[in-house]
């Protein structure tokens, strides 16, 4: 079978890490696929850039339009993310019968509805695993490992650069700017940290995690969103004294009136196993009727772990191509649940 042709949207932190994993692991890669996956061309801003992954016999460009217009790229991965020019290249990527792999967050928050629209018309597949959680697989288990439970409730640390701040403020006393800056160094933070620090990413990833825990539609606009900007350090100190640590979580529950969504820093037990996630690692607890609670570990951002959710879904789709088009699983079974308002 003649191999599969990846065009890449973005060469930066995850792009670059995508590109490592593609190529170090490409046997396994290929075994599991079914196929060879060859990337075909990668759209980077600054071709002169130093990268942490090596180029050689990659064809570069720097205008990202030549990716998803190639006839040759069977899934455009995109790595580049905000809102524009990512969702207009996502959209003439499905409409030039492209499949699309991508790890932006706030396009599919806010315009997942209509890009799923659209693939569905074309008749192709839109995977993200990478937009939440970084390299924990927590779309999959909830699409696939928990499928079979009605999710009572999820709460989760889902961004990585207000975990890392606030454990370096509580275990070394450190100064929340400072921290700040060397997640941005550490490629952890989004390029406007506000969206960290604001809550607004973890908002955007929880609208995800909830449409599909709950079949409910992409409703970023619904969440009561509450960041971490005016935690101090005598915060953490007091709820350290208590016998408390603070997290940022993300929090969706089945209430009264349809499904309550929020984010918000918490006070958390120091004991209970979500308490002691720290620095960059992310966790998610998901309790499901059948199941009872289950909790998924990992790091929440950087360029391997995120890499690795973007190459899964690279083998996902491949695997799918390969497979009878009529069992392909839609990409979100909506249900007409409502979403509550949160009683504040
Ligand atoms: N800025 C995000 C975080 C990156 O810190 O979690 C991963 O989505």
């Amino acid at each position: 079978m003649k191999p599969v042709n990846i065009g890449l949207l973005g060469l930066g932190t995850v792009g670059g890490g995508t590109v490592k994993v593609l190529k170090r692991n490409a046997d396994e890669i290929t075994r599991r696929a079914g196929r060879e996956i060859h990337i075909g061309v990668v759209a980077a801003r600054d071709l002169n850039r130093s990268r942490i992954c090596d180029t050689a016999g990659i064809r570069l460009t720097t205008d990202p339009y030549e990716v998803v217009t190639d006839p040759g790229v069977d899934i455009v991965v995109e790595l580049i993310g905000g809102l524009e020019p990512a969702k207009d290249l996502v959209m003439r990527a499905l409409d030039a019968g492209k499949h699309v792999v991508t790890a932006n967050k706030m396009l599919i928050a806010l315009h997942g509805n209509e890009i799923f629209a659209k693939a569905s018309e074309k008749g192709r597949m839109v995977a993200f695993e990478a937009a939440v959680a970084g390299g924990i697989p927590i779309i999959k288990a909830l699409r696939e490992g928990l499928s079979g439970n009605k999710v009572e409730w999820l709460a989760g640390i889902i961004n990585g650069t207000c975990n890392f701040i606030l454990t370096e403020m509580r275990e070394k006393g450190r100064d929340f700017r400072d921290v700040l800056k060397e997640a941005q160094a550490l490629g952890y933070a989004e390029s406007d940290p506000t969206f960290d620090v604001e809550g607004i990413d973890a908002a955007h990833k929880l609208t995800i995690l909830a449409s599909i825990a709950f079949g409910i539609p992409l409703q970023f606009d619904r969440v009561w969103t509450e960041g971490i900007s005016s935690v101090t350090s005598l915060d953490v100190a007091y709820a350290e004294t208590l016998g408390y640590r603070i997290k940022l979580l993300g929090i969706a529950r089945r209430a009264e009136k349809g499904i309550e969504l929020r984010v918000h820093p918490t006070l958390i037990p120091e004991r209970r196993l979500i308490a002691n996630v720290n620095g960059v690692m992310n966790a998610v607890l998901v309790k499901g009727d059948a199941v009872g609670p289950t909790l998924f570990y990992g790091a929440g951002a950087g360029a391997e772990p995120t890499a690795s959710s973007v190459v899964a879904d690279i083998i996902d789709v491949v695997r799918t191509l390969t497979s009878d088009p009529e069992n392909r699983v839609p990409h979100l079974a909506f249900q007409p649940e409502a979403i509550s308002d949160i009683p504040i």
